[in-house]
């Protein structure tokens, strides 16, 4: 397992983290969370009819499974407090009593409840659901997080050992937003490079420093595009005076020396960037998805940041063993919310 997981394991097992798995009769997720069971590294509440899921972890031999704690969707006495809070929360969007009784079967809707209830620290579904559908429910009931308005998606790109000799910090640069949205505004791209500054930070374990990433480097080119790239930086700085940032750089230009020294000499930033910040959803989704399959880098996320209590998404192409990363990147996330 690489070094970054075997320290969330570590933090994880010092210090559980209650998290929720909504697509509980999903192989996938039932080892993933028999893993964490077993260990200790996080507490696990899944949801469904308990007898169901037992029955199935008994066929998988998965033998920890009735160590979690078990919410069943289906069963109004239990749903009907849950019910009652995403009516308060929404129904000044709206929604009905009886809107919010039908929201809470859907296990994701009910997981961010039990977040939002205190019962949980973090969630992670996605593994049979479109992320869109992973985030409404995020969005719409546990919110961002304080001074926080636009939530983004990062990746943390473990290089190969080759290319880890040469770029980012203990082979790894983190991406962002490769994840949410489409087309960000200067305030939204200023506060996705904060929000990743951090993740490289806390999560990584990485010094953040910040390239804002563009097809122009400090004035080569001139266009509307390079002109919003350069007021993100600025609006970031303004926010955050000790953040390492700079922009508007080319990619070359963020993350190789001899580049860097030809076309933004003195910069803090530019030839030894750890964090990647790019214009748009296009961009960052394309980028991330190449340095995976043409530069052989482990893509670990989409790790969603800015949020009030963590929740991630996986790929529905994912594996247990990338579920069970998740699970410890949620707890590492939530450990940090606390401190
Ligand atoms: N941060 C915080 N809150 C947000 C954000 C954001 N970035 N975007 C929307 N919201 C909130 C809104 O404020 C709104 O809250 P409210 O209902 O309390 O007022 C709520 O979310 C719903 O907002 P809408 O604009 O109605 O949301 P919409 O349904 O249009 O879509 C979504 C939001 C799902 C995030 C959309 O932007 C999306 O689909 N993004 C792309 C996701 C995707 O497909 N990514 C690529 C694949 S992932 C991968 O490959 C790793």
């Amino acid at each position: 397992m690489e070094p970054l997981f075997e320290k969330l394991k570590k933090e994880g097992k010092a210090n559980p983290q209650r998290l929720v798995l909504p697509e509980s009769m999903e192989e996938r997720n039932m080892t993933a969370a028999n893993l964490m069971l077993a260990e200790g590294t996080g507490k696990i509440t899944l949801i469904g009819k308990k007898d169901d899921i037992l029955a199935k972890a008994k066929e998988l031999n998965l033998s920890n499974i009735g160590k979690a704690r078990f919410v069943d969707n289906e069963n109004s006495n239990e749903t009907e407090k849950y019910a009652q809070l995403f009516y308060e929360l929404r129904k000044n969007k709206g929604v009905t009593i009886e809107d919010a009784r039908k929201k809470v079967k859907n296990p994701l809707y009910l997981g961010c409840l039990l977040v939002k209830a205190g019962e949980a620290d973090g969630m992670v579904s996605g593994a049979i659901h479109a992320t869109s559908d992973v985030l409404r429910p995020a969005f719409q009931i546990l919110k961002t997080a304080p001074g926080v308005n636009s939530v983004s998606g990062a990746f943390i790109m473990v290089l190969p050992e080759d290319k880890a000799k040469v770029y980012g910090e203990k082979g790894m640069l983190v991406f962002a937003d490769c994840a949410v949205m489409p087309d960000p505004t200067k305030e939204e791209l200023a506060q996705t490079a904060i929000l990743t500054a951090k993740t490289a930070k806390e999560l990584a374990g990485i010094t953040p420093r910040v390239a804002m990433l563009s097809f122009s480097t400090k004035g080569s080119a001139q266009h509307d595009k390079v002109t919003k790239i350069v007021n993100a930086t600025a609006k970031a700085k303004a926010i955050d005076p000790t953040l390492n940032i700079d922009g508007e750089l080319q990619a070359d230009a963020a993350i190789v020396e001899a580049v860097a020294e030809l076309k933004a000499q003195g910069s803090p930033v530019a030839g030894k960037a750890t964090v990647l910040v790019f214009p748009n959803l296009e961009v960052g989704n394309i980028a991330y998805k190449l340095v995976q399959r043409l530069g052989g880098a482990t893509a670990v996320g989409p790790i969603l940041q800015g949020l009030a209590a963590p929740v991630n998404d996986l790929s529905r192409g994912c594996n247990a063993d990338e579920i069970y990363k998740t699970l410890l990147i949620t707890s590492n996330q939530a450990i940090n919310r606390d401190k």
